[in-house]
C-alpha cells in the first residue's frame, strides 16, 4: 500500500506540475527513486555552468560527467549556475540526495557510489541526447528533489564471454549500458567448457589455445563455425583496463572461473587433470573428448589451480571470487578409481561429498589471497562453504529460499525471470529451456507472490540477470552486440527496478515510464532494444492491432511481401497472412500475427535413415510429430534422413530439422535437402544452414524429402532430429 501511495504521489506530482515550454515535464526515472518531488523551477545548463567537486575521490565522477555534459570544472562554487558533487557521511554509501533549483544542481552522496547514482538520475532529468555525448547547450534540467537509495546492495549482471567471446570494446560498451541503470556488479563468466578467456602467465596455453574453438583447436566448434577457428581472450592488461573502467562507473567486477564442472576447456589443455579412466564417450570417428570435470583427488590439480587462481585474484580488487560449482557431472568422479575410493573410504555414496571437499579446498586457496568464494546454488548444500560466501540462486526462487535458510547471503536470479538469453516470446529466437518471457515477466517478480515474508526479504543480498552466450554465435557472434542488446534490453530496466527495490507501480505504470521517456534514452545510448509487440485481434472478419506505446505500427502481407503503415483494422478472411510489428527510432518489436499464422499441419509421414535409431526416442516419433528423435550414433558424410509422406504435401512453408537449436553439438554439420514429387526421383533444392535446418518457401508439392549429410560430425555421440514443420497454404 505504501508503495502504491508513493507511486500515486509521483504520478500526481507529475500531473499537477505546470508544463513549461522546451522542458519535458514528465519526470520518468528508471529505476524509480524512493522519493521524488517535482517542481517548476528548472535549472539551465549553459557552457558557463561550473562543475565543483568537494572531494578528491569524486574526481573520476566529475570527469565522467564531463564526457556527457560540456561543463567546466571550478575550484569553488560561484553564487549561481553550478553543479556540485559532494559527500555526506550521514548518508549510506550508495544513497544520494539530488536537488535541482534555479541556481544549482546539487548531488550529495554517502560515498562514491551514491554520487554516481545521483549523476545517473541527473542524466535522466536531461534531454535523452545526453547519452550521445553531444547534447547541445543550453539544456534544461527538470526542477526536483530526489532522496534515493537502493534497497539491495548487490545489483548484478552476469556476462558469459566463454561460450562466445565478446571483445573488450563490447564489454566496455556493455558496462556503460548497465551503469546507466545503476547496476553495480559485473559477474564476468570468464571460463567454461567452450572457452578460456583470461591470460594466465604461468599457464599461457590456457588462453592461447583454450581461447579458440574449431579448426585445429582441441576445443570442439559449435553452431555454424564447423571448420573455422574462432574465439579470443583478454590479456591481463586488458582485464585491468576493464576493471578500472567499471570501477569509475561504480561497478565491481567479480571474476568467475567455473570449477570443478564446466571445465572441458581446461581439461583439453591439461588432460592429466581429468579423472583416472579411459574416455568411453568419444564419437566413433571423433577426436574430441567432452569430459569436463576436474578430478577431485589428484593433489597436483590443486597446485595447478592455485597457480591459476592466484593470478586471477591479483587482477580483481573484488573481495568475492566466483568459483562456479554448478552442474557437476558426478559420473566422471564415480568412474574414477581414486575419486570413488575417496568416497568409499569415508562411507559415502553421494558424489556431492567430493564436491564439498573440492569447494572447501578451493575456498582455502582463495583465503590465502584474501578472497571469499561466490558459488552457484548447487554448491551451497554441502556444509563446507563459508557463511561469508555469496550464493547465486539460479534454479528457482524456492532454491534461493532454501539457500537463504541455510544462512547464506543469496543473489536472486531464478532463470524463469532473470536468464536474459531465453527467448522473449514463443516465436522469437533464443533458447527456451528456462521458458519464453519478456520484460513484463521480469518486472512481475514479486517476493510476496513467491512466498517470502518481509523478514526473509530483508535477508536478500540482491538480484542478478544472466546472459549465457551459446546462441549468440548464430546471431553474428562477437562481431556485434546487437543481439545481446535485443535480448537484454529492456529486460535490464526491469532488473534494475527489482534490484533498486521496485518503488514504481504495476506493469502499466512502469511500461509508461519506459515508452514515454526511456525508449528515447535507449535509442540515444545506441542500444538495439526490443519493443513490446502489439496484441493482434481478429473479430467479425476484422484483423486489428492495438497501439500500446508511442511507436509506429507496420504490417506486412506475407504473400505479396508488401509493407504498409498500420492505420486501421484490415478486413480479411485470411488473418494468417498478415504480420505486424512496432518500430521506434530504429528499435523494433518482434513480428506478431494472429494465432492461425502459426498453425501447422501434420500429414502422415514415415522416417527412415542410414543411421540406426535410438529405440528410446525412435523414428516413429516423427509420425506423432513429437519433435525430438535421436540417432544411435553421430553422422558421417553420406548419411541420410528420408521423410516419406502418404499423400502429396502442398504447403506455403516447410522446415526440416537435422539438428536441434537447443542441442548445438548434435546436428548434421553440413548437407542438402532433396524433394521428390513421386517418391523416387529427387531434386536437390536447398542447403542446410549452419544449425542443421532447412526451410522451403512455397515449395512445389512433394511426396518425399531427403536430407543428405556432406560432412561428418566430429564429437558428440548422436544427432537430435526434429519433426518437420509444415505450414498450410493461405
Ligand atoms: C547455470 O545456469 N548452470 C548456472
Ligand atoms: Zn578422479
Amino acid at each position: 500500500m505504501k508503495r502504491l501511495l508513493l507511486a500515486m504521489a509521483v504520478i500526481c506530482a507529475v500531473a499537477c506540475s505546470t508544463p513549461k515550454s522546451e522542458v519535458a515535464t514528465e519526470v520518468a526515472i528508471i529505476p524509480q527513486p524512493l522519493s521524488l518531488v517535482q517542481h517548476d523551477n528548472n535549472f539551465t545548463i549553459t557552457p558557463a555552468t561550473a562543475l565543483v567537486c568537494d572531494a578528491a575521490e569524486l574526481a573520476p565522477i566529475a570527469a565522467y560527467l564531463q564526457e556527457y555534459v560540456a561543463v567546466k570544472s571550478a575550484e569553488s562554487a560561484p553564487a549561481t549556475n553550478y553543479i556540485a558533487l559532494s559527500l555526506d557521511s550521514s548518508l549510506a554509501e550508495e544513497e544520494y540526495h539530488l536537488s535541482v533549483s534555479n541556481d544549482a544542481v546539487k548531488i550529495v552522496g554517502g560515498g562514491y557510489g551514491g554520487v554516481f547514482n545521483g549523476v545517473q538520475t541527473l542524466f535522466q532529468l536531461l534531454p535523452s541526447e545526453v547519452y550521445t555525448k553531444q547534447m547541445p547547450l543550453p539544456a534544461e534540467v527538470q526542477g526536483c528533489e530526489v532522496k534515493d537509495k537502493p534497497k539491495f546492495a548487490y545489483r548484478g549482471f552476469m556476462l558469459d564471454v566463454a561460450r562466445t567471446f565478446v571483445t573488450k570494446e563490447n564489454v566496455l560498451r556493455y558496462i556503460d549500458y548497465i551503469a546507466y541503470h545503476k547496476i553495480n556488479k559485473l559477474h564476468w563468466h570468464l571460463t567454461d567448457s567452450q572457452g578460456w578467456r583470461i591470460e594466465i602467465k604461468s599457464h599461457p596455453d590456457l588462453a592461447k589455445v583454450g581461447g579458440f574453438r574449431g579448426g585445429d583447436s582441441p576445443l570442439c566448434a559449435a553452431l555454424g563455425k564447423w571448420n573455422e577457428k574462432y574465439g579470443g581472450y583478454y590479456t591481463q592488461e586488458e582485464i585491468k583496463e576493464v576493471v578500472a573502467y567499471a570501477a569509475q562507473r561504480n561497478i565491481e567486477v567479480i571474476p568467475e572461473i567455473d570449477l570443478p564442472g564446466h571445465s572441458a576447456a581446461l581439461m583439453r589443455i591439461y588432460p592429466d587433470m581429468l579423472c583416472n579412466y579411459t574416455n568411453d564417450e568419444l564419437a566413433v570417428n571423433g577426436n574430441y573428448d567432452s569430459r569436463g570435470v576436474v578430478c577431485a583427488t589428484k593433489e597436483r590439480n590443486y597446485r595447478i589451480l592455485e597457480e591459476i587462481l592466484a593470478e586471477v585474484c591479483a587482477l580483481f580488487p573484488s573481495k568475492h571470487f566466483h568459483i562456479g560449482g554448478d552442474e557437476v557431472n558426478m559420473s566422471q568422479w564415480k568412474k574414477c578409481p581414486d575419486c570413488s575410493a575417496w568416497l568409499r573410504k569415508r562411507g559415502y555414496t553421494d558424489g556431492h561429498k567430493l564436491e564439498d571437499m573440492f569447494i572447501a579446498r578451493i575456498q582455502a586457496i582463495l583465503a590465502k589471497y584474501g578472497k571469499v568464494p561466490s558459488v552457484w546454488n548447487e554448491a551451497a548444500f554441502g556444509g563446507g562453504l563459508s557463511k561469508e560466501a555469496l550464493v547465486h540462486g539460479w534454479k528457482s526462487a524456492k532454491v534461493c529460499k532454501e539457500v537463504m535458510m541455510k544462512g547464506y547471503r543469496t543473489i536472486f536470479m531464478p532463470q524463469e525471470f532473470f536468464y536474459f538469453d531465453m527467448r522473449q516470446s514463443d516465436h522469437e529466437t533464443g533458447p527456451v529451456w528456462g521458458g519464453a518471457f519478456d520484460v513484463r515477466k521480469t518486472y512481475s517478480f514479486d517476493f510476496e507472490k513467491q512466498g517470502f515474508s518481509p523478514e526473509e526479504v530483508a535477508l536478500v543480498e540482491g538480484f542478478e540477470a544472466a546472459y549465457w552466450s551459446e546462441s549468440l554465435l548464430s546471431q553474428g557472434g562477437d562481431k556485434s552486440l546487437d543481439f545481446i542488446d535485443y535480448q537484454t534490453f529492456p529486460r535490464v530496466c526491469a532488473l534494475s527496478e527489482q534490484a533498486w527495490g521496485k518503488n514504481g507501480g504495476e506493469w502499466e505504470e512502469f511500461h509508461h515510464r519506459l515508452y514515454t521517456r526511456h525508449y528515447d534514452r535507449m535509442a540515444d545510448m545506441g542500444l538495439n532494444f526490443r519493443i513490446t509487440p502489439p496484441n493482434v485481434k481478429y473479430e467479425d472478419g476484422l484483423l486489428s492491432v492495438e497501439k500500446i506505446d508511442n511507436s509506429t505500427l507496420y504490417y506486412r502481407d506475407d504473400v505479396t511481401g508488401k509493407v504498409r503503415k498500420y492505420r486501421k483494422a484490415i478486413r480479411t478472411d485470411k488473418p494468417a497472412k498478415y504480420l505486424f510489428w512496432a518500430e521506434y527510432r530504429g528499435a523494433k518489436s518482434p513480428e506478431v500475427a494472429h494465432k492461425s499464422h502459426y498453425k501447422t499441419i501434420q500429414p502422415k509421414v514415415k522416417l527412415t535413415s542410414s543411421i540406426p535409431e535410438n529405440p528410446k526416442r525412435g523414428y516413429d516419433r516423427v509420425a506423432k510429430y513429437a519433435n525430438r528423435m535421436d540417432t544411435q550414433r553421430t553422422c558421417h558424410a553420406g548419411d541420410w534422413l528420408l521423410f516419406e509422406f502418404e499423400e502429396l504435401v502442398e504447403c506455403r512453408k516447410v522446415k526440416f530439422y537435422a539438428g536441434y537449436f537447443t542441442s548445438p553439438s548434435r546436428l548434421f554439420p553440413a548437407g542438402y535437402l532433396e524433394i521428390s514429387e513421386d517418391g523416387t526421383t529427387f531434386e536437390r533444392v536447398a542447403e542446410l544452414n549452419e544449425v542443421g535446418q532447412v526451410e522451403l518457401i512455397n515449395p512445389r508439392p512433394f511426396k518425399a524429402a531427403r536430407i543428405v549429410a556432406t560432412a561428418s560430425y566430429i564429437g558428440g555421440s548422436y544427432i537430435r532430429i526434429g519433426s518437420p514443420e509444415i505450414y498450410p497454404k493461405y
